[in-house]
């Protein structure tokens, strides 16, 4: 079995070629200076078993992955395992107004054709892998932001909407502290509104957690409403760390003691890495 990182992901694969042992395939990726895409294989992958990592965020990694799935796949390896740190555009996995594309879908019918099977850290909705026709395994990477907020020794863990409260519960249940979710109610992509609830955070050093941060926008509210309860230290984490925009300085500016996310994105922000969560899922079938 053999790793190949896309230029979104370099840092993870070789995180995960050191935890597993496992050799990175000698490839070129690179850009032409219009910004387009070169991949080569520079070693012969026949009869290989070939996991591909690359994350699809911004759509220039989405493409390079379809890039290195093809490049891959002319090369005739015995199986292609597609492992997606950050599965793009599954916010919207409905068809919220009619004429709508179900991007997530697309998405899936597209990352599928050069792959045997998939694996997809945390994804936004678990439903995800319905759209694909071919295996989907999903991992979380609940445990490793545990352990990095129990170092921190964080009290409370609080999701900041209803979606994120079983994610809160998994991660407070490791770190051994109390959780709780607030009331979020969407207003437009840029503006979400949080409805007052009584939290228990007097005093306490709270993490908040949520599967990702974009805008900055539900975050920044969540602080603001943590702070106003009497949080004594609020730390913002999640899993995918897009970052858009200010979103780094909006979160500064509520009063943010710390910006905490995993390497799914890789950012300066990337404090927990999700490799071992891969090597351990890789591992099985070596
Ligand atoms: C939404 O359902 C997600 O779980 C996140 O809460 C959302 O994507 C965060 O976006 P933003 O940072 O723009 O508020």
């Amino acid at each position: 079995m053999k790793i190949i990182g896309g230029s979104g992901s370099k840092l993870l694969a070789a995180r995960v070629a050191e935890l597993t042992g496992l050799s990175q395939v000698d490839a070129e990726i690179k850009r032409f200076p219009d910004t387009e895409c070169y991949v080569r294989i520079k070693e012969g992958l026949s009869g290989e078993e070939v996991v591909i990592i690359q994350t699809t965020f911004p759509d220039e990694n989405l493409l390079e992955l379809v890039f290195l799935q093809n490049v891959v796949r002319q090369e005739k390896p015995s199986r292609i395992t597609t492992i997606i740190p950050y599965y793009a555009y599954a916010r919207q996995d409905k068809i919220f107004k009619p004429g709508e594309l179900l991007s997530a879908k697309t998405v899936a019918k597209l990352l599928q054709n050069s792959s045997d099977e998939m694996v997809i850290l945390n994804p936004h909705k678990p439903w995800i892998a319905d759209f694909f026709d071919k295996p989907v395994k999903i991992l979380s990477s609940s445990s490793e932001i545990a352990d990095y907020l129990k170092s921190r020794g964080v009290e409370l863990v609080v999701g900041p909407d209803i979606n994120a409260s079983m994610f809160a519960e998994e991660i407070a249940e490791s770190v051994g502290c109390d959780w709780d979710w607030l009331e979020k109610k969407r207003i437009s992509s840029h503006e979400v509104i949080l409805g007052k609830k009584e939290i228990n955070a007097k005093g306490k050093r709270v993490a908040i957690v949520d599967d990702i941060i974009s805008t900055g926008g539900t975050l920044t509210k969540a602080i603001e409403v943590l702070k106003s309860s009497g949080a004594r230290e609020v730390l913002a984490c999640c899993v995918h760390g897009l970052f858009i925009n200010k979103a780094v300085e909006r979160l500064k500016n509520a009063g943010c003691a710390e910006i905490i996310s995993t390497d799914t994105v890789e950012t300066e922000y990337s404090k927990i890495s999700v490799a071992k969560t891969i090597a351990e899922a890789l591992s099985p079938k070596r």
